[in-house]
């Protein structure tokens, strides 16, 4: 086998035999196919695709190139959650104890964020004290006692997707239906969930900006999924505005704490309920009810617990930026478009997100939002107020938030997008 003849065999629009797939996969992860060969190849399948048979195959070999988690000891059946990543997508932190306290085990292996779309660890790591890295002992010992962990996937997990996804972050090949696809499943599958709910985004600030796109993606996940024995479902949901009404670190851990106290802002708390009653429904318990444990503080009594057990101060006041500045409302009436993809790029560049791996992120930058699409503004009023600890910073927030909203006369009718657009699975 060579890896000229497999390049050469997707460019001219060729399907890959399962022997090719699993040779390149393997050489790749150890060395012996090198990055600017798998480049070529990962451009070759963004432009002319990979069918379901390749993309099943190409999936299996990278779950085969690591280890597998096993949570089959735990007393309680498993369900996790996948978002393809928004802006202002804190969902992950109220939903996993809401669904820890309403009797699963959530095992939530996340991620760092890059570019305009924030990271769960990042968010988490606000919180004094509190630990993203945990060896798979440490991970079962907060399961057991907390219900949820949400930790960072360790290096065994994978390994192929995880230099994969360094190569196509830097070579313009992210946008691949199957890369992307196989790429989450490969984790989630050698994650070992019994049951997972995919939430796919759709719109401005996420990687699938039509309907159409977000079905093929979500589709081929479910399938990938229960082909490997894991009950899997997908939501399209919207992300043309952001979810809620904070993007950054801290920020967005504060607006968590207000919906597991049973308030907070309705898109996050009718979207966290949306996708609990998925993940109960898909472990096997779906009489269990959501709401009551948001409204009754056992969410929150989960959440605290799981705080503590990784070594953070669920007490502890979260970080504030030295510096704010506001954007006031241009026009009195009704606001009819927040881009989520320009306050994404804003809370960015105000020091929420990093453009390398490496770089640290600001725990308090962000961006806070005083409206969203369908509320009135008035002029001269508050409409955003940017935080950052680096006020040279502001002004390239700013630039990115230029056209980025649209005001209406009052009157102007209104309807905002249903938070889930459609199920598949
Ligand atoms: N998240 C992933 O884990 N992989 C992708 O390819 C895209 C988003």
């Amino acid at each position: 086998m060579d890896v000229i003849s497999v390049i050469r065999a997707k460019r001219d629009r060729e399907e890959l035999s399962d022997g090719q797939i699993d040779w390149v996969v393997d050489a790749y992860t150890r060395g012996a196919v090198a990055d600017e060969q798998m480049s070529a190849l990962a451009m070759a399948i963004l432009l002319n695709g990979m069918n379901r048979r390749e993309i099943a195959r190409w999936t299996a070999a990278m779950i085969a190139s690591g280890d597998r988690m096993d949570f089959s000891s735990l007393p309680r059946p498993t369900a996790d959650k996948h978002s393809t990543g928004g802006v202002g997508d804190k969902i992950t932190l109220p939903l996993a104890p809401l669904v820890a306290a309403c009797g699963a085990a959530v095992p939530q292996l996340s991620g760092r964020g890059l570019g305009h779309t924030g990271g769960t660890l990042d968010k988490l790591e606000s919180i004094p004290g509190w630990r993203a890295g945990l060896s798979t002992a440490e991970m079962l010992s907060v399961l057991g006692s907390a219900g949820c962990v949400v930790c960072a996937a360790g290096d065994g997990l994978a390994p192929a997707d995880r230099k994969l996804y360094a190569l196509r972050d830097v070579t313009g090949t992210v946008e691949s239906i199957p890369l992307i696809a196989s790429s989450i499943m490969s984790k989630k599958i050698a994650e070992g969930t019994g049951s997972l709910v995919l939430d796919v985004k759709v719109g401005s600030g996420a990687f699938m900006k039509t309907l159409a796109d977000a079905r093929e993606l979500a589709s081929t996940m479910v399938g990938l999924g229960t082909d490997h024995g894991v009950r899997t479902v997908a939501l399209l949901t919207g992300m043309d505005t952001p979810l809620g009404r904070t993007a950054g670190n801290a920020l967005e851990v504060r607006e968590s704490l207000d919906v597991l106290a049973g308030g907070g802002p309705a898109d996050v708390v009718d979207l966290t309920l949306a996708l609990a009653r998925e993940m109960l429904a898909a472990a096997g318990l779906p009489d269990a009810d959501p709401a009551r444990a948001l409204a009754d503080g056992s969410a929150m009594d989960a959440w605290r617990r799981m705080i503590a057990a990784q070594g953070g101060d669920p007490d502890a006041p979260l970080p504030t930026a030295r510096e704010r500045h506001t954007v006031t409302a241009p026009a009195t009436g009704v606001l009819t478009r927040l881009d989520a993809y320009a306050v994404g790029v804003a809370a960015w560049r105000l020091g929420a997100g990093r453009a390398r791996k490496e770089d640290p992120v600001q725990a308090a930058a962000g961006v806070e939002l005083h409206a969203k699409p369908g509320d009135r503004v008035t002029e001269g009023a508050p409409l955003l107020t940017l935080h950052t600890d680096t006020p040279d910073r502001i002004p390239s927030a700013l630039d990115a938030l230029t056209g980025a909203y649209d005001t209406a006369p009052a009157d102007t009718p209104f309807t905002a997008p249903p938070v889930v657009l459609e199920r598949v699975g």
